[in-house]
């Protein structure tokens, strides 16, 4: 048995077993897509397939198959997974997808059936994209311009809200985010979507109003060490650049985004205390800032050292203020994030296909990938806006710019999926 000081005794982990003996598995229910609201309820999918089961495999009974299929709004499925459009008239290429896209039905609320585990987690949960700026600042060959600019568009019109674009720090120390001036240039005609970026000191921030930011955010660290390596100040002094931002973005009505970096462990001093957190949370909260969003920057956490530190966290800044952003080193992000959500975080920051890494946190690996997010919160009934198909989208194209796969589950698995019904 293994226990985890102070662990069991936290409210979100009560539920665990103290021993895990192995998988219980609840009835597969056949799901559809919350995206697209693409049928009525997994019942009714269930009966298609029980009143015509021959159609999956008879192609003489391809019409009515397609009848069948559409329906049950088969081209909302298909718009949702962009879908070629021939894919429309191809009944076996239908039933396929049908059978392998396993998100929740919108209209049966999936937390119903699970409400003691998943009541607590927000009906909406906000995605802040931050893959241009995350995902690319520690990659070596520098992204053209016109790339970011096209990954951002393309991300855009996924239906993300927020996507964080670039920096605004020095070229020396970031070299991949030099053209921060020119990326949002490339981006001010597009409207109805936040692009805040990042401003470590008064300079970043005046040059980034200058190339229209609307909203920037500030990066101090928990751990002494971190904050010396990648800001090269202190904790307290870097504070104190961040309350000059804030101020001075009172006069230009400017939000500002506060992040907390390595909020559990930290490259240089291992543990990081979750009372030196929460300290630093609470000055942000007070010098104004709109969302804090609190980093597990290389990826370390676990829920249990991520519950306790948002617990001490919880203390001092509402909840509605927070967000979580979480890297998937040790492939523990996406069990963070439920157990974030189940505290009432309703604020996810990630990064399509899972791109990223910090320069100044050796050996950390990128944010959770935005396309797995999507899909466990479809999967969960929760609303995020993001079309998850057109977001795959986007994560090819910046994975082909790349010259590498993706690393998200979720557009890894529903690319073969795809590719396996193109050939039916
Ligand atoms: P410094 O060297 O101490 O700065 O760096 P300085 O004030 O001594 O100036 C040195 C030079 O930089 C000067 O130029 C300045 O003009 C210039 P020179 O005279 O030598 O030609 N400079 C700037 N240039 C452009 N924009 C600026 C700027 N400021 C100074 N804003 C500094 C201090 C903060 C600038 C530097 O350490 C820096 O840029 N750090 C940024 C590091 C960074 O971006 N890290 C990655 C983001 S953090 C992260 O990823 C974690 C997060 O995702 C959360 C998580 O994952 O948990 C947010
Ligand atoms: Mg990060």
């Amino acid at each position: 048995m293994i226990t985890i000081k102070g662990m069991q005794k936290g409210r979100f982990l009560n539920p665990i077993p103290q021993l895990v003996t192995g998988f219980s598995s609840s009835a597969a229910a056949i799901s559809t897509c919350s995206s697209c609201d693409a049928m009525d309820t997994a019942n009714q999918l269930q009966s298609l397939h029980s009143r015509y089961p021959e159609y999956t495999r008879d192609s003489t009974k391809a019409t009515e198959h397609r009848n069948a299929f559409n329906k049950y709004n088969i081209r909302g499925l298909s718009q949702c997974l962009n879908w070629p459009k021939r894919f429309n008239d191809n009944s076996h290429a239908a039933s396929y997808l049908v059978n392998h896209h396993f998100t929740s039905d919108r209209n049966t609320d999936a937390k119903d059936f699970s409400s003691k585990l998943l009541k607590g987690i927000p009906d909406f949960v906000k995605i802040v994209e931050v893959g241009p700026r995350d995902g690319l600042q520690n990659e070596k060959s520098i992204v053209p311009t016109d790339v970011k600019v096209e990954l951002i568009k393309l991300l855009v019109s996924s239906g993300l809200s927020v996507i964080e674009a670039t920096s605004f720090v020095s070229p020396k120390w970031v070299p991949q985010l030099a053209d921060a001036k020119d990326v949002l240039e490339g981006i001010q005609d597009v409207e109805g979507v936040s692009f805040p970026v990042l401003t470590p000191n008064l300079k970043g921030f005046e040059a980034a109003v200058a190339a229209g930011a609307k909203e920037v955010a500030v990066f101090p660290a928990a751990s002494e060490s971190f904050s010396k390596a990648n800001l090269n100040s202190g904790i307290e002094d870097n504070l104190a650049r961040c309350r000059d931002i804030a101020s001075a973005s009172r006069s230009y009505s400017i939000p500002v985004r506060g992040y907390i970096s390595c909020v559990v462990g930290c490259p240089f001093e291992g543990h990081v205390a979750q009372a030196k957190v929460a300290y630093v949370a609470k000055a942000l909260n007070e010098m104004g800032c709109s969302e804090i969003s609190l980093g597990d920057t290389i990826g370390v956490g676990t829920p249990g050292t991520v519950v306790p530190m948002l617990e001490a966290v919880l203390d001092v800044v509402p909840v509605d203020k927070l967000a979580v952003h979480f890297h998937d080193t040790y492939g523990q992000a996406l069990s963070n994030t439920l157990i974030s959500l189940q505290m009432g975080i309703s604020v996810v920051d990630s990064s399509v296909s899972g791109l990223g890494g910090c320069p100044y946190a050796k050996g950390a690996t990128g944010n959770v990938a935005t396309e797995d997010v999507v899909y466990m919160l479809d999967g969960i009934g929760v609303k995020t806006n993001v079309d998850l198909g057109k977001l795959m989208q986007a994560g090819d194209f910046i994975c082909k710019h790349l010259g590498r796969a993706s690393n998200s589950r979720a557009a890894t698995a529903l690319s073969k999926v795809k590719a396996h019904a193109s050939k039916l």
